[in-house]
């Protein structure tokens, strides 16, 4: 039994404050204790200080917050990050879906999957849904670096048996490498596996049909695709299932929709696909950087909160222009405000952990740093440029998390830990310049 103990200013928002305003949980100078990485006690310093007097404790500078929880992501994309020219139907045929062929090598995925980790945990990310390629291969090279990071991820081999040469399945392969992904990583340390279609474009009937039966068969795992993201591709999803309501609706017919399901984007639904999100209780992983850089639009805050839905963050890394989940939670403010709705800084936090955590089926061990959750968190640094320092110098708690959200970015992060142990650490900053 290993007991340690920071003492920092603490902040966590365990529930949507929309709902409920009492779970946002700020301690101005907290303590949090962790026993085997785990969280054993979390309060005022003032308060837990005499009981935990035998306890070694660390005092860290900065605000900490729970590990940052993306709920949509392409590792095999970080290399094409900033690929000009293209919506989204375009833009994979040009520059993802070649990127993606080169992770048929496991040597590449698993150099890849590496980088992309370390840049996860380098902007306070401990815990990520993320789409591999259609290779068995690509998913074992992260799961693999994943493990040795002891990061909570959520991943499965990507279904697409229309895809392009060099990137398609079968049903059957598709069905046999899930299957065996699912026995191999399924719950190994602190991993989780989702069956994932690509989206409804890349997939058969008879693909789509048999990942439903996969879902059934398995209880224990998420479901993970793309939703409305883009009117071209809606366009082609309604040509394509011409007897569907809609595009959520052509997953639907194939049991891809239930609590276990996330769906990335979903920038124009339909009401019908609100309320039978809402039903269902899937949830909906908001992408503004995606959403921008493609040219998608803008997610409609105000229709997902008319019908109650279940969101989450994510930066869809590499239409995503950021791995910054402080960015993201950002450009969803201004993502909001552009359709004339508002995101407090507290509930885009509450988007960023707890929230993404709970469309990951995760929520019972991180994403609050609530006693007996695990300690995976990150320390936010509202110095960390002469901008932010001079913006944040006496602004109040919500003044100084809504400029580390428009501002902020990787500078901001100055270390995250994983289960409760330092995973990053920021180099030191350079020195102010000197002025004559
Ligand atoms: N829809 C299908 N595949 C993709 C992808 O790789 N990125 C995004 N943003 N949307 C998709
Ligand atoms: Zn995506």
């Amino acid at each position: 039994m290993t007991k340690r103990a920071y003492r920092a200013e603490i902040l966590s928002v365990s529930a949507d404050p929309r709902d409920r305003p009492d779970a946002i949980r700020h301690e101005p100078d907290g303590l949090l204790v962790i026993e085997d990485g785990i969280v054993l006690e979390r309060g005022a310093f003032a308060d837990l200080a005499q009981r935990f007097a035998d306890v070694e404790i660390e005092a860290i500078a900065g605000l900490i917050v729970p590990g940052f929880v993306d709920a949509h992501i392409h590792y095999p994309q970080t290399e094409r990050i900033a690929a000009h020219g293209e919506q989204l139907l375009d833009w994979l045929e040009r520059h993802i879906f070649p990127a993606e062929k080169a992770f048929v090598d496991k040597a590449h995925a698993s150099d890849v999957a590496g980088f992309f980790l370390d840049e996860l945990l380098r902007n306070g990310t401990t815990s990520a849904l993320v789409y591999p390629t259609v290779h068995e291969q690509s998913v074992d090279g992260l799961f693999e670096q994943a493990l040795a990071r002891r990061m909570r991820l959520v991943s499965g081999k990507v279904l697409m048996d229309m895809g392009p040469e060099g990137l398609r399945d079968t049903v059957a392969s598709g069905r046999a490498e899930s299957e065996a992904l699912i026995r191999r990583w399924q719950g190994k340390g602190r991993l989780g596996y989702a069956i994932t279609p690509r989206f409804a474009l890349a997939s058969t009937d008879a693909q789509l049909a048999d990942a439903g039966a996969l879902l059934a068969e398995h209880p224990e795992v998420l479901m993970h695709t793309h939703l409305a993201e883009n009117q071209h591709e809606i366009a082609a999803v309604a040509a394509r299932f011409p007897d569907a309501a809609d595009y959520l609706d052509a997953y639907d017919r194939f049991g891809l929709v239930g609590s276990r399901s996330v769906f990335a984007h979903g920038v124009h639904l339909t009401e019908r696909s609100c309320a039978r999100l809402s039903k269902t209780g899937a949830g909906i992983a908001v992408c503004p950087s995606s959403n921008l850089f493609l040219g998608s639009g803008h997610f409609d805050f105000g229709q997902a909160d008319r019908h109650g839905l279940r969101l989450g963050l994510g930066t869809d890394i590499g239409a995503g222009t950021t791995f910054s989940m402080l960015r993201t939670a950002g450009l969803a403010y201004e993502a909001a405000i552009a359709r004339e709705d508002r995101l407090d800084p507290f509930r885009a936090l509450y988007l960023a952990t707890a929230g993404s955590a709970a469309l990951l089926h995760i929520a019972d061990r991180v994403g609050a740093l609530e006693p007996g959750q695990e300690a995976d968190f990150t320390v936010l640094d509202c110095t960390a440029t002469p901008l932010l320092a001079r913006r944040t110098r006496g602004a109040t708690l919500a003044d100084r998390l809504f400029a580390l959200q428009i501002l902020g970015d990787d500078r901001a992060i100055a270390a995250t830990y994983i289960e409760g142990d330092c995973a990053w650490r920021r180099p030191p900053l350079p020195p102010e310049p000197r002025r004559p």
